[in-house]
Formats: structure tokens, sequence, C-alpha cells
């Protein structure tokens, strides 16, 4: 069955009026008549860019958060407002606090900005697992990834809030969206905090049969060493993926370097980009 992505959130625009970008992710994914919203941006744009690109939010039933960070999640809220109870699907360790630390000042708290009971006033039924979940038939979480290469250290600036330890926050809940399109199958990223390496090799692990024909989102590569850039060009290379919107934290010098690595396969995927597949 043919599947499509819509990127709704980014931090560039790729047509030439009316949309906004901002520093976040969120992607539409349809697939026959089920419609899913993968992430929510930081919260300044999906509503005004889905009413932009015609996209009836009121009737997406079904949200995946990728991980906890204030970018992705921010525009959870008004998603919600928009009408009727929803589900939505993430990790445990969601509601983690979560803090950026910088030079000059006091660490800035980039968690998720609402409580777990605000949301469910509005309507949020959440699933939570560690695990796998199939939110409809040809779209699952990948659940928490392995982390396996040596290459992708993350990114030591990022750390938890007292209350889950403190120190480097590993961003256990960092998951991706697996959708099977007619030809194989499309991964959705929100920033790729397990490494995106690591990410398609559990792709890869958990549907073994299906190819890996296309990767849109946030790789998290415009944070990361040039060693982490070298190892993930080098691993790319052998994994044949036909289409790469790499986007959001990959930054514009990163998605330059893919460009540069991959050639046609790289797509800028700014907020308006459609994949098919
Ligand atoms: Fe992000
Ligand atoms: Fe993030």
């Amino acid at each position: 069955m043919k599947a499509r992505i819509t990127v709704l959130s980014e931090n560039s625009v790729i047509r030439p009026r009316g949309l906004i970008g901002e520093h976040g992710f969120a992607a539409l994914v349809e697939r026959g008549k089920e419609k899913v919203l993968f992430d929510t941006g930081q919260g300044y744009a999906l509503l005004h860019n889905a009413r932009f690109l015609e996209v009836d939010l009121a009737s997406v039933k079904k949200v995946v958060l990728s991980h906890g960070h204030d970018d992705h999640t921010g525009g959870l809220a008004e998603f919600l407002k928009t009408g009727g109870p929803r589900d939505v699907y993430a990790h445990p360790a969601l509601f983690h606090s979560r803090f950026r630390e910088v030079p000059d000042g006091p660490p800035i708290p980039i968690g998720i900005p609402f409580t777990r009971h605000y949301l469910e006033g509005l309507g949020a039924h959440f699933h939570l697992s560690e695990e796998p979940q199939e939110v409809s038939e040809g779209i699952m979480t990948t659940g928490a990834v392995p982390r396996r290469t040596a290459f992708e250290t993350g990114d030591a600036n990022l750390v938890l809030g007292c209350e889950h330890g403190s120190g480097p926050d590993p961003i256990s809940d960092d998951l991706s969206l697996i959708v099977e399109g007619g030809s194989g199958l499309a991964v959705l990223l929100g920033c790729a905090h397990a490494g995106l390496v690591n990410i398609l090799r559990h792709v890869q692990t958990l549907v073994p049969q299906k190819p890996i024909r296309a990767v849109v989102g946030g790789t998290h590569l415009g944070f990361s060493s040039e060693e982490q850039m070298q190892g993930t060009l080098q691993a790319m290379a052998s994994m044949g993926v036909d289409r790469v919107g790499a986007s959001h934290c990959t930054g514009l010098a990163g998605s330059a370097r893919l460009r540069e690595a991959l050639g046609d396969s790289f797509f800028f995927a700014g907020v308006g980009a459609v994949l098919e597949l």
C-alpha cells in the first residue's frame, strides 16, 4: 500500500508563500485511510502550516512522539485542542526533566512543556512502551533503539534534571517511526539522538524482509563530531537508501555534507515537502 509523508513543522520552508519555519519537527503520515501525526514541532507552526497545506488535523486521531524535547512536543496541546480523544504513542521516559547546558548561564529547560495530567485533561490517551508499538497496520514505532556503534556518542550538552538523575541525558526515549510504503520502508526520525546508523540497523532487524527506501527528519549531525559524520556517511553509502530527507537538527552545514555525499538521493525535507512511496 502506498504511503505519503508531509512535513508540517521544520526549521525551514520549501514553498514560496504562507508557511512558517520553526526549530522543530512534525510530519503527517497517510497510509490508506489511516493518518498519524509524528511529532508536533515547537508549537508555533503546526496548526498554521496544516491549515495552509489543507491538512485536517481534527481528523487525525493518533500521534507518535519521538522523544520528550520541546521542539517535538511543544505543539501537542494545541493539536489535542483540535478535537476528540487522541492516542499518543511514546516511550516511558517522555516526561523526564531535560536541560541544555550553555557556557554562560544556568541550564535551559528543553523537556516536554506540559504535565501528563494536563495533556490527559485535553484528551490524550498515552501508550508508553520501551518496545516497538504497532500504531496501525503498516505503521509502527521502533521502540527504544540499542546503541551499538562506537562513533554515535550523543550530545554532551544535553543533561537530565535531578529527579531522574543528573549528568548526560541518554535520551533513552528516542524512537523513530517505520512506515511501510508500496516500494519499501520509510523511517521518520525525530532528532535521531540514538544515532542514525543505530536506528536504521535496528529497523533492519525489526523488519528484515523489507528494504529501507527513505529516511526523513532530524539526524542531530549538526551537533555531532566529525568522526560521527564520517562514520555515518560511510554506513549510509552501504545501505542504499533511495531518498534521504535529512533536516531539522542536521543543520545547514550537515545537510550540505549529506547532499555532497549522497547526490540526488538527498532532498531538503522542509515544511511542505511531500514524500510518496
Ligand atoms: Fe529536535
Ligand atoms: Fe531532541
